[in-house]
């Protein structure tokens, strides 16, 4: 018999993204169902945003750029780069396969903290390579740990920062000296900051002043957090010409398409917009956080745009209680944290209301 599917697919689960929002408001007979589950923005697109994809329509028959010039020309006036040093992808999802598919090879390992965002182990394994996981001590990154776990098979380090689902941040200073101590013949270290925006610790990481120095390192960002673009899939790569070299070899000629580039290039042109949407995160973060805590709650120190809260038994009954007050929120068995919820950090009124439904729970 002909053997047409690939063994490795045997490891790989299909990615459960659960039912639509259009499909769980009918079932569930709720309209303007809020979803704190996916760490969405809070405020959604810019006008600035909506108005250049209405303009835009009429040339939805035309290919887009398939090299993304106009937006990698602003990407990079704004990160003081060359335009050569960037890629744009279908999401920043799309960065992590153009970095697997152009690095790995059969017998590779690739090292992730663990739990980490889904991707770069499903990756990984498509890749062929072995997959080693560096448990998170506690809620934070242990890069002690990462570092003795590094071998000389190892291809790809991926370092998540703030990390999905934990929400902490790993220390700028740690990080370098991380990347220091990989010596002369080092694996490429790709630093996800897709929640970088969210940021406000003095000693947070910058992927591009790393990526400056040391040339196997690999920035990540994306416009689907900040820009609140998720649903249009933009984000992009940062790196040394060479690396971005690589990456475009296995790149699909037109990957982003027409709505998304112009988009993210509005997204750019309204800072405004960016900077509102940080100030509500950054306002609401410790807000939530204080109060989860007072109701006996732990949460991680979250520098993203959610909170990953410890609730033990109660997370079943709290999540579904909040389903039905029409609030979605992350089952943290999901996302490797039993016993604990994923919340997006939402509106003040969203806040509001889910701390009522917390507490119509807790006194039960
Ligand atoms: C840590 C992390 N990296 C990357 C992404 C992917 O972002 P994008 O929507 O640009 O594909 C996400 C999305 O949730 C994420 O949590």
């Amino acid at each position: 018999m002909r053997r047409l599917w690939r063994a490795v697919l045997d490891q790989v689960t299909p990615y459960e993204a659960g039912p639509s929002l259009e499909e769980l408001e009918r079932t569930l007979a709720l309209e303007g169902l809020v979803r704190l589950s996916a760490n969405e923005s809070p405020l959604g697109p810019s006008p600035t945003v909506i108005e250049a994809l209405r303009r835009e329509a009429r040339r939805a028959h035309l290919y887009p750029d398939g090299g993304a010039t106009a937006l990698r020309a602003a990407l990079a006036r704004s990160l003081g780069v060359e335009p050569e040093w960037l890629i744009v992808g279908n999401g920043a999802d799309e960065v992590v396969t153009f970095i697997a598919r152009a690095a790995l090879d059969p017998g590779d390992e690739v090292l992730i903290p663990d739990p980490s965002f889904e991707p770069y182990a499903t990756e990984a394994a498509l890749g062929g390579a072995a997959v080693v996981r560096s448990p998170l001590a506690g809620y934070h990154t242990d890069l002690d740990d990462m570092r003795r776990r590094i071998t000389p098979r190892t291809k790809l380090v991926f370092v998540c920062t703030p990390h999905n689902p934990a929400s902490t941040m790993v220390r700028g200073g740690m990080l370098l000296r991380f990347i220091e101590g990989l010596g002369e013949d080092p694996p490429v270290v790709v630093v996800d900051e897709a929640y970088r925006d969210f940021c406000d610790d003095p000693d947070t990481p910058d992927g591009v002043a790393l990526l400056r120095r040391f040339p196997t390192v690999i920035a990540m960002r994306t416009f689907s957090k900040i820009a609140g673009l998720a649903g249009l899939r933009v984000g992009y790569g940062i790196a040394r010409p060479e690396v971005i070299d690589r990456l475009n070899r296995v790149r699909a000629p037109y990957n982003v398409n027409r709505f998304a580039q112009v988009a993210a290039l509005a997204a750019l042109e309204d800072p405004t917009h960016l900077k509102r949407t940080r100030s509500l995160v950054l306002a609401e973060r410790p807000r939530l956080l204080a109060a989860l805590q007072t109701r006996g709650a732990a949460v991680a120190p979250s520098q993203a745009n959610f909170l990953l809260v410890r609730t033990g038994e109660q997370a079943g009954p709290l999540r579904q209680a909040l389903m039905k007050a029409g609030l979605l929120v992350r089952d943290g068995v999901a996302v490797g944290f039993p016993g604990h919820l994923r919340i997006a950090i939402g509106t003040p009124e969203q806040n509001d209301r889910l701390l009522g439904v917390w507490d119509r729970v807790l006194s039960r």
